[in-house]
């Protein structure tokens, strides 16, 4: 799989994805990911602006379509995209189906958008899905990019060590996960439940699948009804 994302904060990103299970699938050839400055794309070769007044006259500045256009069109001129993603608020709620789905794709294109800052005729002509991360409003997309490539990354084959452990994550059958323990198995008088340490597998499978759904009907009921 190959993750392109264009954003005019590249530094933001960055950082996570030299980190942990991103950094290692992409060692490891599972996934690659490029982070595309947008300001190269910029027409203004002297001072590399990607923004301009609104027209209609109200407060703040808006990112200019074109850059954005050219950015998109350069990588599209390389490869085929399956999407092309814009990051807002108003987009449609990321979720584990939706990083499932993304995770079986070839290509696709996260452009990190700038709330009520970017020409709609972006968001018209140019994209082809918007993604929110949540009902909250950030400085930009690129922690909502960031977000995502994590969790599309680790649902890729061989992403994960055990690839058991991503099949079993909360939200993966709308149920949450049971808790876990590790030694001691008693620390300070707090005790592991004694199942665990039964050894008895399907008592124990039994009791996970009662604590997952207990958790969720008392946490999140909405993942149930
Ligand atoms: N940009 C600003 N807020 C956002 C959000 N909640 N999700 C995705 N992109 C955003």
């Amino acid at each position: 799989m190959r993750i392109d994302i264009i954003t005019v904060l590249p530094e933001m990103i960055e950082g996570t994805l030299n980190c942990s299970i991103l950094k290692r699938a992409q060692d490891k050839g599972l996934v690659e990911i490029y982070l595309h400055n947008l300001r190269d794309f910029s027409t203004d070769l002297k001072r590399r602006r990607v923004d301009d007044y609104p027209f209609g006259g109200e407060a703040g500045m808006v990112m200019q379509i074109e850059p954005i256009d050219r950015a998109i069109s350069y990588l599209k001129s390389q490869r085929e995209y399956d999407e092309i993603i814009y990051t807002s608020p108003d987009g449609e709620t990321f979720s584990q189906p939706m990083a499932n789905s993304l995770s079986l794709l070839k290509n696709i294109i996260i452009l990190c958008g700038h709330y009520k800052g970017i020409d709609y005729r972006v968001r018209e002509h140019l994209v082809t899905k918007e993604i929110s991360i949540g009902d909250y409003v950030l400085t930009g997309g690129e922690l909502a990019a960031a977000v995502m490539a994590d969790a599309i990354v680790r649902l890729i084959p061989g992403a994960i060590g055990d690839e058991q452990s991503a099949l079993s994550d909360s939200f993966q059958d709308n149920l949450l996960a049971p808790p876990v323990y590790t030694r001691p198995a008693d620390y300070k008088g707090w005790k592991v439940p004694e199942i665990l340490l039964s050894g008895h597998e399907r008592k124990i499978e039994e009791w996970k699948l009662q604590q997952a759904q207990e958790r969720t009907e008392r946490l999140r009921p909405d993942l149930l009804h």
